[in-house]
């Protein structure tokens, strides 16, 4: 697979369909419901393991981890995501994500001096209003299901764009900002897409005064505006790169883009954006004005920037990744140090209805970790009886070490007997 083309594009863009609490309050989570739509995965009770009680804090908010892991049908966030919680790649000033942020810092503090507020603290459980109704995420988007979003309770999820703190900062006064901050989604697994990944959001709001002295009617003067300061910002990244603007679809934004370079041999996606729906201003208290927005993935980015092969590395403490990378330094291109063997092992089972291949993925993360490279599926039929089987091919490899054959095995026996159990298939 091509390493980065794929890395995250937006599942937003898809024309087929797709509390806010001050100072150091305890989170608190809306009561559950009993909800007959929620995945397999978790709807089976006791499979997690106790939860240990810890707290973090996120952006002035503590969340101890009983608020986040619930054993209830409403959530389907495991240990393993949890852990993710806090870890906040994108602050470090010498990991590639935090160094491609201060990079893109750089043009907007360069090009609009002052004009900017960053945020990279905002609290990542948000309520589904703010992620899904505030930013006009249509009610029957499949973004919304708990096979793609990772959901607290029925009303609280783990955001799964920056973009789910829009509405709030309008409303909050905030006219001209950046948010970077950690993101979640369920998904399969391989060398670019993790279930926890990095984006950064831009808004920039006009008033009438703005655009009445261009001529332009506002969507234009705001579009105009949105192409040439990002046009802009991905000069400064990847330097003087051909670009082209391709139509596109988001729920968020009227017109929507997606802005292309051509980069190392073929057309990669670089952002999506556009003029941001009127709805969106009106019910943020701004209804004379005109904004254009956009949103990002760092990893996408870093991995081309920094010629970083697999996502999974971002999420690295071996010294041999870290110090690699240092403050400022754009660009460095990353030094594989040796490449280990990968392994595979194939499984084949009968499915059921609710089968999704997010909860078999997820199953497998919670077993291997960042020790599994890639789930792909390799087999799929249906026999006369209507029984489908899949037979799904599972590549282990570490990034940091040889595994043994000893601990491939064990791990694919516990895999092996998890699916069976959580899923509620029928091994073959
Ligand atoms: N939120 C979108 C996603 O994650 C990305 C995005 C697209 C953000 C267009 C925007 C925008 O602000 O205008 O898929």
């Amino acid at each position: 697979m091509a390493v980065v083309s794929s890395a995250h594009s937006t599942i937003f863009s898809k024309t087929s369909l797709f509390h806010h609490i001050n100072g150091f309050k305890r989170f608190s989570f809306c009561l559950p419901f009993s909800s007959s739509t929620v995945a397999s995965l978790s709807s089976k009770k006791k499979w997690r393991q106790p939860v240990a009680s810890s707290v973090l804090e996120l952006g002035g908010i503590k969340i101890a981890k009983d608020d986040v892991v619930r054993d209830d049908p409403t959530n389907n966030v495991p240990d393993t995501i949890f852990s993710k919680l806090g870890l906040q790649l994108h602050r470090r000033n010498n990991h590639p994500l935090g160094i491609l942020k201060n990079g893109i810092y750089e043009y907007f503090d360069t090009n609009f001096p002052n004009m900017f507020h960053k945020f990279d603290d905002l609290c990542p459980v948000v309520s589904v209003k703010q992620n899904f109704d505030d930013v006009l995420v249509p009610a029957d988007h499949v973004s919304r299901s708990y096979n793609d979003t990772y959901y607290v309770d029925s009303q609280t999820v783990l955001r799964c764009h920056t973009s789910a703190h829009q509405a709030e900062l309008l409303r909050r006064g905030h006219t001209h900002f950046l948010v970077t901050g950690d993101v979640y989604r369920r998904d399969s697994i391989d060398s670019t897409h993790y279930p926890v990944f990095h984006q950064m959001e831009g808004v920039r709001v006009f008033t009438p005064d703005n655009w009445e002295a261009s001529g332009l009617d506002p969507t234009s003067y705001a579009a105009e505006d949105l192409k040439k300061s990002l046009e802009g910002l991905a000069r400064h990244l990847f330097g003087a790169v051909e670009m082209r603007w391709i139509d596109a679809y988001f729920p968020f934004t009227n017109p929507s883009y997606e802005l292309e370079i051509y980069f190392q041999g073929k057309w990669m996606e670089v952002l999506g954006c556009g003029v941001m729906e009127q709805e969106i201003l009106k019910i943020s208290g701004r209804s004379n004005s005109v904004a254009w927005a956009f949103g990002l993935g760092l990893e996408r980015l870093a991995m081309v920037l920094f010629d970083i092969p697999d996502i999974r590395l971002f999420w690295s403490t071996d010294e041999r990744f870290t110090s690699q990378f240092s403050e400022g330094q754009m660009g460095v291109k990353f030094k594989p140090f040796s490449k280990y063997p990968p392994c595979y092992k194939d499984m084949s089972f009968w499915i059921n209805d609710s089968f999704t291949e997010n909860n078999l993925c997820e199953v497998i993360r919670g077993i291997a970790g960042d020790l599994v490279e890639e789930v792909s599926l390799i087999d799929n039929f249906t026999n006369k009886k209507g029984m489908t089987s899949h037979c799904y091919r599972i590549a282990y490899r570490s990034m940091e070490r040889s595994l043994t054959d000893e601990e491939i095995n064990d791990l694919q026996w516990q895999v092996r007997e998890q699916v069976q159990n959580k899923l509620n298939v029928v091994l073959r």
